[in-house]
């Protein structure tokens, strides 16, 4: 399978950033499909042909390399990122994008740009055309005025003569031009999950798109898995109920962090069993010992030693949430004896600090009592498992510019969030 998710909408409509911010989220490849419509353009006033001139653009191009690596756009190995940024390029390169034999070009660039798969691509066309198979397909769309906007103050950085009016217009135009030409037109299908982006910020935007992408191909669970989870889950239902909230709040793909309050040795086989992909714990050494316990932590987990994290412990972890997987720890090192909250430890902070994935705050209710301390047998207990909205750390990074309070803040934000829903859950009978 590919992995490839497309987002599609006219200018201004928050593509390019939302994707990139999606892409670097989930460990995925950014692909930006106008910038290699704007190098076309640079390259027709490089040439100083007449872009309508279909016969002489097609020999041109015959002759040009044109390469994207992430942000870094090249044509003839000359570096023009910068320079295809101005709205004189945008209007160049929606004109020459209505030409067939340019768009036949860049879809092999496209193409095997996807090749590899895990692909964030954005433009006009890359889920009807470039991709059409994509497992996840989003159009972004928002007002004319809001677009227009956005595209004001990202311009007037580079051209403080332009004006709020003449780019509004140019918009409009370009729109219709995308949206209208013979090849390609810019489209909205059934199989994209629309979203209007007006009023919503750009991370707001992203976390509706994690919320809604659906996992491609098979399971990442085997049948034994599932069929642990699934007796899991039976025992604790027939053991008292097994009440689970907000699953719409795990990502799907990508990196992942469930951060859960720690309260009893069951808690981890719990939590693996309702969750709706695979997650591996980083669970404490000691609970590696613990029989029958200790077999089922050993092939969901890996180590860490909670008083020292350790570096390649931490590695580990960054480098599995890099590769998309889902972890699961408790931000508080231990298990609370009490059932009250303890104060956090540093380690979710350290590896959030260095790997922008989703933190879902999790909590966990009466696993306590159905498995008290020192207990040897289950006790009838009904069991709660709430998941919140996952909390991104980025800003908390940026604000505290990293480091140990960098650490400190993110491991204290998402244990505020379990307290708050602590005090909710609990009060309703948990
Ligand atoms: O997204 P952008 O403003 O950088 O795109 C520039 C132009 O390229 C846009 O006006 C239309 C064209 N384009 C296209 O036709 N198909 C794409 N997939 C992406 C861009």
């Amino acid at each position: 399978m590919k992995d490839i998710i497309t987002i599609d909408g006219p200018a201004g409509a928050g593509k390019s950033t939302v994707a990139r911010i999606l892409a670097r989220r989930l460990g995925y490849t950014y692909l930006d499909t106008g910038a290699l419509y704007r190098a076309v353009a640079w390259k027709v006033k490089k040439a100083g042909i007449d872009p309508e001139d279909e016969g002489l653009l097609r020999k041109v191009l015959e002759d040009t390399s044109i390469t994207i690596n992430g942000d870094g756009v090249f044509v003839d190995g000359v570096d023009v990122s910068r320079e295809i940024r101005t709205a004189e390029m945008g209007e160049m390169s929606s004109r020459v994008s209505a030409i067939p034999s340019v768009r036949q070009y860049l879809l092999s660039i496209q193409r095997e740009a996807g090749e590899k798969g895990r692909v964030v691509a954005e433009g006009r066309d890359t889920g009807t055309v470039v991709f059409p198979d994509a497992e996840n397909k989003f159009f972004l769309d928002a007002s004319l005025k809001e677009r227009a906007r956005r595209r004001h103050r990202e311009l007037i950085t580079r051209s403080p003569d332009i004006t709020f009016e003449a780019t509004m217009k140019d918009l409009e135009r370009r729109d219709i031009r995308d949206s209208t030409r013979e090849v390609a037109p810019l489209k909205r299908t059934d199989d994209m999950i629309y979203i209007d982006t007006t009023g919503l910020d750009i991370d707001e935007v992203v976390a509706e798109i994690i919320r809604n992408l659906r996992p491609s191909g098979s399971s990442d669970r085997n049948l034994f898995y599932r069929f642990a989870a699934m007796l899991i889950r039976l025992i604790f239902r027939l053991n008292g109920g097994l009440e689970v909230r907000g699953v719409e709040n795990i990502p799907r793909i990508g990196g992942g962090i469930i951060a859960s309050n720690h309260i009893s040795y069951l808690d981890p086989p719990l939590i693996s069993a309702v969750l709706p992909r695979r997650v591996t714990f980083i669970a404490r050494k000691g609970l590696f010992d613990i029989p029958l316990l200790g077999w089922f932590i050993r092939h969901y987990s890996f180590p860490i030693d909670r008083e020292r994290p350790s570096p390649s412990t931490i590695k580990e972890a960054i480098r599995r949430l890099k590769r998309g997987e889902l972890l699961a720890l408790f931000p508080e090192g231990r298990r609370s004896e009490t059932g009250q909250l303890l104060e956090p430890k540093r380690g979710l902070g350290m590896i959030v600090s260095r790997v922008d994935v989703p933190v879902v705050p999790t909590l966990i209710i009466g696993s306590n009592r159905a498995l008290p301390v020192g207990a040897r047998w289950l006790r009838r207990a009904k069991i709660k498992i709430v998941f919140d909205r996952p909390i991104y750390c980025s800003s908390t990074i940026e604000t505290t510019r990293g480091g140990q309070r960098a650490y400190e803040e993110i491991s204290k934000r998402v244990m505020s969030a379990i307290r708050v829903m602590k005090e909710r859950y609990e009060d309703t009978g948990g």
